[in-house]
């Protein structure tokens, strides 16, 4: 049976140009030509996707879309791509906020329009085919091997890729549990619940964390850390240990970021990960790091083959290159990610992480080979590596 597709533009010559090339591909098609039809006919019999005009009378595309999404409440997922003359950030930045979950901007080629088409009734097709897959349950964590190289920009953007470009089910937990920065590279306010409102409650279980994730607008749940320094300490080791167990059981992937202490509690976030990834530039002092942390990690029993080194800001010039840096490690390095400082920097400034709003760019792109390259590693044997030696 073909999909059915719900156009909403108020413009004749558009909605004939799109009626055509969707039917030559084989879908199904419903035309609406103000944004109050449109909601209608969406309520009267969902649609497998929606192509939504920005400028539109009556109701504009975002509130379409935001009407759209409040009716869904959490029981479904129509995939909105929003038809957009303008190619401002902002702008889309309001598409996506308001609920859709793709973008093109006007002129656009048939064929741009129809790859984009496809790869969203994948993306949401499988989640409804796969009701009752158990999920993968991976934890992966990501550790600086010295401050600033990257670390949150790496697991915020990995957790999207994961979500978006592969479809999978993605919680991000931000275990900096001192100062924690996803609230603003997310645009979150400090109102927001978080991983104290887990610590505190009469018991951990799933239904628990439905009530206290934060729902992203890219799609991916977020378990925020303390609002403030003080608050961290309520959270134990004991805990993190029981709440990745918990997520393991709700989600395919568990992204962590942690902070670059390597003390008792991130020992057991370690632990608990099927993969670890040490994050790293091309300088001295942080090589000097990830050899100390491999040999603290050696020392420690934890498997070599559960740690990847990721490189960051790759291909910037720092007189060491990746051959150097191999050599100086004794070891290969397993991911790149390339530089791109500016489209890094205004992603963090906006609260817009560059995989939503800028997935095409040549970060995004490195970001989504990153998950690609993660979604194919195979799953390694996780357990007590870090339980101490008996004495
Ligand atoms: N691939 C990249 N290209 C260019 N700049 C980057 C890249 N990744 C991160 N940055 C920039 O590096 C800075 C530090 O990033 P980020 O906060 O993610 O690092 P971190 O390791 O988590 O830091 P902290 O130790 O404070 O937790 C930010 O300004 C960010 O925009
Ligand atoms: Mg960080």
């Amino acid at each position: 049976m073909s999909a059915k597709i719900l156009v909403v533009d108020d413009d004749p010559n558009v909605q004939r140009l799109l009626s055509f090339t969707l039917k030559q591909e084989g879908y199904e098609v419903i035309v609406a030509g103000d944004g109050a039809e449109g909601f209608k006919l969406w309520a009267q019999d969902p649609p497998a996707l929606v192509l939504l005009d920005v400028m539109l009378p009556k109701l504009d595309g975002y509130q379409v879309a935001a009407k759209i999404r409040a009716e869904e409440g959490g029981s479904g997922h129509v995939p909105i791509i929003m038809l957009t003359a303008e190619s401002e950030v902002e702008q889309k930045i309001r598409g996506l906020r308001a609920g859709a979950d793709d973008y093109l901007v006007k002129p656009f080629h048939p064929a741009e329009l129809l790859a984009r088409i496809k790869s969203l009734l994948a993306r949401f097709a499988p989640r409804d085919m796969l009701v009752g897959r158990p999920p993968l349950g991976r934890v992966l964590a990501f550790y600086g091997a010295k401050g600033g190289v990257g670390t949150t920009t790496i697991a915020i953007n990995t957790a999207i890729a994961l979500h978006r470009e592969l479809g999978r089910k993605v919680c991000l937990v931000d275990a900096n549990l001192q100062f924690g920065d996803h609230r603003v590279f997310l645009d979150l306010g400090l109102d927001r619940k978080s991983i104290v409102d887990v610590v505190t409650a009469p018991s951990i279980d799933a239904d628990l964390f439905r009530n206290v994730v934060v729902k992203h607008d890219s799609g991916i749940d977020l378990l925020l850390a303390p609002p403030s320094p003080e608050t961290a300490e309520l959270v134990t080791k004991e805990h993190l240990a029981h709440i990745l167990e918990t997520l393991r059981g709700l989600y395919d992937y568990i992204v962590v970021d942690v902070d670059k202490r390597l003390d008792d509690t991130n020992l057991g976030i370690f632990d608990a990960a099927d993969t670890l990834f040490v994050v790293m530039t091309a300088d001295l002092s942080c090589l000097k790091n990830v050899r100390l942390v491999l040999e603290t990690l050696g020392h420690i029993g934890y498997a070599d083959d559960r740690v990847k080194l990721v490189l960051n800001r790759s291909n910037a010039f720092t007189g060491i290159n990746v051959k150097n840096a191999e050599g100086a490690l004794k070891r290969t390095i397993d991911h790149l990610v390339i530089n791109e400082y500016r489209g890094a920097i205004s992603a963090l400034n906006s609260g817009a992480p560059v995989m939503f709003t800028k997935a095409d760019s040549p970060l995004g792109r490195s970001f989504h080979d990153f998950a690609r390259a993660i979604e194919k590693q195979p799953r390694a044997v996780t357990g007590s590596a870090l339980v101490a030696p008996a004495r």
